[in-house]
């Protein structure tokens, strides 16, 4: 099965309504999927309406205190999740201290025998380059950037690109794909952006793109996916589709009951 780290550096361009999203799409097709909150800022914790300082998080498994599989709790929509909590950053700030958490969740992963298994992983990543990035970068099979349709996102995608590069040293390339977030339609801005990154990132640019719709935010204020909260949505058309053209890719890979 496939993990997918939803990564880009950049803030607020919709990785965790990207995540919450995805999983949700897959949950809709009798996949339970399994989504890590990897980001200290815990706002995908927080949506689903838990506590970021509650006690059987991310944090435990980086402090050695819990495996993976004790801290999975379930969603009502029947994704399986573990939490963040906001003291992750620590993590964040031991770089030289402990070098090798950034190996940690690809090992626990896979002792654990998460990696290879049923169930997709999502993980939603943290804008801030440090461990934690580079822990689920290091994890992944394929890196999913969404991009937000807007001034200077390909001056974005290039560090980014940079950045995965710079990984490349570790470990053969990891797959990835730029999603366009935000997206309106016929829009100038719009239309240049994703010119644009379609001629900087030539076949790594999924066809689907989410648009800009005010149902996602209303969706996430209210604690409930897409499909829950709007279900005849166009929002809810472009995650289905998303969720379509990662398998048609071959990329990710589920076997629905
Ligand atoms: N297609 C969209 N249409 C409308 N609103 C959107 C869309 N995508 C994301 N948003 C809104 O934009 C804001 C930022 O999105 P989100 O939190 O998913 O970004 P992020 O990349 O996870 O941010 P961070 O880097 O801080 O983790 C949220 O309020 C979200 O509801
Ligand atoms: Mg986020």
């Amino acid at each position: 099965m496939t993990i997918i780290a939803v990564f880009n550096q950049k803030g607020g361009v919709g990785k965790t309504t990207v995540s919450a999203n995805l999983a949700a799409a897959m949950a809709r097709n009798g996949v339970q999927p399994l989504v890590i909150d990897l980001d200290p800022q815990a706002h995908l914790t927080s949506l689903v309406g838990m506590s970021p300082a509650s006690v059987d998080t991310i944090f435990n498994f980086y402090r050695g205190t819990g495996p993976l599989t004790e801290l999975i709790t379930s969603l009502p929509n029947g994704v399986h999740f573990i939490p963040s909590h906001l003291e992750l950053g620590k993590v964040d700030a031991q770089i030289t201290r402990h070098r090798d958490n950034v190996w940690r969740l690809k090992l626990g992963l896979t002792a654990e025998m998460l990696s290879g298994g049923e169930m997709p992983i999502i993980i939603d990543c943290t804008p801030n380059l440090g461990v934690l990035a580079f822990s689920a970068l290091f994890a992944a099979d394929m890196v999913l950037v969404p991009v937000a349709a807007e001034y200077l996102a390909v001056n974005g995608a290039n560090l980014l690109q940079r950045t995965l590069a710079g990984l490349e040293k570790f470990g053969p390339r990891i797959p990835r794909r730029y999603l366009i977030n935000r997206y309106v339609p016929d829009q100038v801005t719009s239309e240049k952006i994703a010119g644009q990154l379609a001629r900087t990132f030539p076949g790594e640019i999924l066809r689907t793109r989410i648009r800009e719709q005010e149902v996602i935010a209303a969706a996430a204020g209210s604690g409930e996916d897409i499909f829950e909260f709007a279900p005849e949505s166009k929002a809810a058309t472009d995650f289905a589709f998303l969720l379509d053209e990662l398998l048609e890719s071959g990329l990710l890979e589920m076997q629905s009951d």
